[in-house]
């Protein structure tokens, strides 16, 4: 197959080359693409990316499938999307009792604590997902079809319902893949928002606690986020879940932004008796 020649891949302080290209997602979502594993190639001045699934394979889009495979030294690595059934949780009771979590449903990811219900967003309720994204994070863009890669990939859009069914809070889960971490393949929290109303009741550190519940229940030994190390309250919010910052990124976008990453490490008895052990400071959904 001939190689086509106006090709580069980017790294993870690309963001500005990714924002000046014709990308059919949004340039966050590209970034954090590439923190999970993936790989970034700008074809002919357009975005073409392959994602990290959660069995450490690459998957992209039909359409981006013949620009990127010429890439890969091996071509078996590469796939189209193909959108696997959900796998059942592994439930285990004395962790959830732990968390704070009530009950468990592990054929539909159901989790209920405190009167609200934590579940997979479906495709209808991606709307209010996005009105919430906007107010948190004044984000907009295309954000469905990103919704769907999430999903096919094997990661989730998490949800916050309360007791009349309404979205206050949700959560992007990316399956990660990083060879320094154990097992190498575990979870990127990429974005948290809880409605600013619902805000300072618990209910962020809730979703944190229920994301890594179901970590642990699909055996992935860690999940890894990013924050803003100038953020009293990030840091205090993260720190109190048990995640500790492993490494100071300066300028990790190549866009004048700072980050810590900071991992909670499930396979590591200490973090995880953290985890255990400051439960009794967490203060539960109010
Ligand atoms: C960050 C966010 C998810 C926290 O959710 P929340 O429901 O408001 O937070 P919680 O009530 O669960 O608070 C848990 C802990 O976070 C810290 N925290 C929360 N709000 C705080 C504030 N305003 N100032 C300082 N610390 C704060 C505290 O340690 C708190 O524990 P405590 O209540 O025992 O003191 C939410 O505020 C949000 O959506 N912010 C905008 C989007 C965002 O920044 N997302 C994270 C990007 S990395």
């Amino acid at each position: 197959m001939e190689r086509e020649k106006n090709v580069h891949e980017i790294t993870i302080a690309g963001y500005k080359q990714i924002g000046q290209s014709n990308s059919v997602l949004p340039s966050d979502m590209v970034m954090s693409a590439l923190e999970c594993g993936g790989r970034v190639s700008i074809v002919d001045g357009r975005v073409r990316v392959a994602w990290r699934t959660g069995n450490g394979q690459f998957a992209c889009s039909d359409d981006d499938y013949n620009h990127l495979v010429q890439r890969f030294e091996d071509t078996d690595q590469l796939y189209t999307f193909n959108k696997n059934n959900k796998p059942q949780l592994q439930t285990n009771d004395t962790f959830a009792e732990i968390l704070g979590i009530d009950n468990v449903n592990p054929t539909s990811w159901e989790i209920t604590s405190g009167g609200y219900v934590f579940r997979p967003v479906a495709k209808e309720e991606y709307e209010a997902v996005d009105i919430i994204r906007k107010k948190t994070f004044s984000l907009e863009g295309p954000t469905h079809q990103v919704y769907d890669i999430i999903e096919a990939i094997g990661g989730y859009i998490g949800g916050v319902f309360d007791s009349t069914n309404t979205l206050v809070a949700f959560t992007t889960v990316l399956p990660a893949y990083d060879e320094m971490l154990p097992n190498n393949q575990g979870f990127l929290l990429d974005m948290i928002g809880v409605s600013p109303e619902a805000q300072g009741k618990g209910l962020g550190q809730h979703a944190v606690k229920v994301v890594t519940y179901i970590a642990e229940a699909l055996n992935k030994p860690w999940i890894k986020l990013t924050y803003d190390p100038l953020s009293s309250k990030l840091s205090g919010f993260y720190t109190g879940l048990g995640f500790q910052p492993i490494t100071f990124y300066k300028d990790l976008y190549g866009e004048g932004y700072d980050r810590f990453l900071a991992i909670l490490d499930l396979s590591n008895s200490s973090q995880k008796n953290r985890l255990v052990s400051d439960r009794s400071k967490w203060r539960g959904i109010r």
